[in-house]
């Protein structure tokens, strides 16, 4: 059906939060394993390429649902590295507006004090729930732009409402849909749809995974067959990420790429990628398969050495034929509000 989809294999480590000195004053930042560095370089490389793309585009937008701090810490080495609107902010030609969203005051303080150095840009900082913020929010940014959002909560916060909005926005404008870089808690849903379904229920977890599908059905055929042991936790965890590959594909999404997030042993998350831009593909797979150093250990740079392209493979073509037990229709979530 001309999708394309492939999956990439990499390591990386867990993410940590403290409290740090800086100067005279105590200041909130986040310390991150390698992996989110490594994360934020393969966007700020999408980015940097997305801009040149579209240069003549008289305007170009970028969306960023979980904009985080502005000081990000790495973990290993203890140096700083930039967070996602500010990899943002560093694109040439720059982006003409940004929507920034973050629900933490302060940080929603900090990124707006980082917007004010940047005048030229039309940029609105944005505090509060991005799912419950997004629609009128999205109805100042122009149908015929091209436009990159990137989505990247902690866990399991994004709902799948956000999504539609965002993939409906140029419906119909004769553009492509606004491109989309999403962070999926694999490991997260593993663990909400834990080995205890009274336990799972108590804390409300189905409710939660259903707002992040936004909708029932073979997600809860999963792991139904992962509490009766009818499939391993690896195959459960890669049959969320592909239902979620699904439902974006429903949205009329033409090229997806999966890229795995590893720690020393297992999976942590996923970024998935959708466009319908055969060239937003091309960019995205040649940042996600370049060459990058991971600091891993806190060694310096200088004795660092890029680890070799990841390796990819098609697991979204006919994987339901493959996949041990039948799985049902989706049943669309009622939202209530
Ligand atoms: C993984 S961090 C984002 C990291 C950031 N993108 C970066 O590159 O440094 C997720 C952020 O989303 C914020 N957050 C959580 N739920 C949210 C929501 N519903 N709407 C907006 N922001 C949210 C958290 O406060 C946190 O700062």
């Amino acid at each position: 059906m001309g999708i394309t989809a492939s999956y990439t294999r990499i390591q990386c480590r867990r993410v940590h939060v403290r409290f740090r000195k800086c100067s005279k004053q105590a200041i909130f930042m986040r310390e991150w394993s390698p992996h989110s560095e490594e994360k934020i370089s393969i966007l700020a490389d999408y980015l940097a390429a997305f801009a040149r793309a579209s240069k003549r585009a008289v305007n170009r937008v970028y969306i960023d649902s979980f904009a985080g701090e502005t000081i990000n810490i790495l973990k290993t080495t203890g140096e700083q590295f930039p967070g996602s609107f500010e990899s943002a902010l560093a694109v040439e030609p720059p982006f003409t507006s940004m929507l920034i969203f973050e629900k933490h005051r302060g940080r929603a303080a900090s990124l707006r004090d980082l917007a004010s150095k940047h005048p030229g840009q039309r940029i609105s900082v944005i505090e509060g729930n991005c799912n419950e913020q997004m629609a009128i929010n999205l109805q100042n940014v122009p149908k015929k732009a091209p436009v990159f959002a990137f989505l990247d909560p902690d866990g399991t916060e994004l709902e799948f409402r956000t999504i539609q909005l965002l993939a409906d926005h140029k419906r119909g404008s004769g553009k492509p849909k606004i491109e989309m870089w999403i962070l999926l808690s694999t490991s997260g849903l593993v663990r909400m749809l834990g080995g205890n379904r009274n336990e799972a229920e108590r804390q409300g977890h189905p409710d939660r995974v259903a707002r992040l599908y936004g909708a029932w059905g073979p997600w809860l055929d999963v792991w139904e067959a992962r509490l009766t042991n009818r499939v391993s936790p690896s195959e459960a965890r890669q049959a969320y990420l592909l239902l979620y590959m699904d439902r974006l594909i429903g949205l009329g999404y033409k090229h997806l790429l999966a890229r795995p997030i590893k720690n020393s042993h297992s999976e942590l998350y996923v970024m998935v990628f959708a466009s319908d831009h055969p060239v937003g593909e091309s960019i995205m797979r040649w940042a996600q398969e370049k060459d990058r150093v991971v600091h891993r250990n806190p060694t310096p740079s200088l004795f660092e050495f890029p680890e070799s392209r990841p390796e990819y493979e098609d697991i979204h073509t006919g994987w339901r034929e493959e996949f041990p037990i039948a799985l049902s229709e989706w049943i669309e979530y009622e939202w209530q509000d």
